[in-house]
Parts: C-alpha cells; structure tokens; sequence
C-alpha cells in the first residue's frame, strides 16, 4: 500500500503537534495571568506606608496651602489645576497618592513627601466636599 496509509501517521503526527503547541500556548497563558495578578496585588510600599498612617487633616491644609493651592486654589475650587471637591469619592486613595508623587500629568510636578506628609494631605482630601 502506498497513498492513504503512509500519509497516514504524518497526520497524526500533525495532530499531535498542534495539540502540544495548543497546549503550551494555554500554560503561557495561565502563568502571563498569574504573573499579572501578583503584580497587580503587590502595592507600592510607600504607598502600602501612607495608608498604614492615621493622617492630620490640619496639618494637610497647611501643606495644601504651601504646596497645592497656587494650582489647584485656596479652596481646592480649581485654578490652573482642576478642582479636587469632591476628589476622594471618585478618586481611590492609591491613585491619589500616585497623582500626587508621580508626575504623570504635567504641569502638576512630582513632589517628595515624607509618608505622614502625604498621609496628612490624603486626609486633608477627604474633607473636601
Ligand atoms: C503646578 C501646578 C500644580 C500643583 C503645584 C499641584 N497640582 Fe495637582 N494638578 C495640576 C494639574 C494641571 C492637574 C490635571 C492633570 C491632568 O489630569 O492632566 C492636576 C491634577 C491633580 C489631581 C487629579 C485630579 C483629578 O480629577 O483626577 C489631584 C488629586 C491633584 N492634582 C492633587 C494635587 C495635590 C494634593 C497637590 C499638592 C501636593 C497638587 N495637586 C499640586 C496642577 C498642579
């Protein structure tokens, strides 16, 4: 015999291999997915150190004044920046925090600030309503 029966195991072979590559596609996956999710769990440790802290919402007003009114207004109404009323209820705490050590969006520089610092601004945020 010739044609049919020894093109046969060829196919086979095919099929097995698609199945391995198939296979290897979907574990390269999985551990791309797993990877993404520890990542994305893992926080900032600063960021983790600024939460841990229960933050003075007067001495935030203060650093406001000194560092964020020229921007974003004596009374976070909005300036040069945009408004911050009502910012912690659309904003989580981790993203507030990133806006404000990140420089991401200029002009809004980057500022560094010691964890009690930032906590003491985070909590002045939150009173504005
Ligand atoms: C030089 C001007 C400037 C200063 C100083 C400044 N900001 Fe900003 N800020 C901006 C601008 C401009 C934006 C808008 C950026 C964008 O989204 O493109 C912004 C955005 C933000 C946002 C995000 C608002 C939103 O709706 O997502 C927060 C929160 C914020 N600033 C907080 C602060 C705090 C707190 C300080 C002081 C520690 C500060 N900013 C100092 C200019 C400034």
């Amino acid at each position: 015999m010739t044609g049919p029966s020894s093109t046969a195991p060829k196919e086979a072979n095919t099929g097995i291999g698609l199945v391995r590559t198939l296979i290897l596609v979907a574990s390269f996956t999985c551990i791309l997915l797993v990877l993404g999710f520890l990542l994305l769990s893992q926080q900032d440790p600063y960021i983790q150190e600024v939460l841990r802290i229960n933050g003075s919402e007067e001495n935030g007003a203060i650093l406001f004044r000194m560092n964020c009114a020229a921007c974003h207004g004596i009374n976070a109404q909005g300036l040069v920046g945009p408004s911050l009323q009502d910012i912690a209820a659309s904003r989580r705490d981790a993203a507030l925090i990133k806006q404000v050590i990140s420089g991401r969006t200029p002009p809004m520089p980057s500022f560094e600030l010691e964890p009690e610092a930032m906590s003491d601004i985070l909590a002045f945020l939150h009173t504005l309503s």
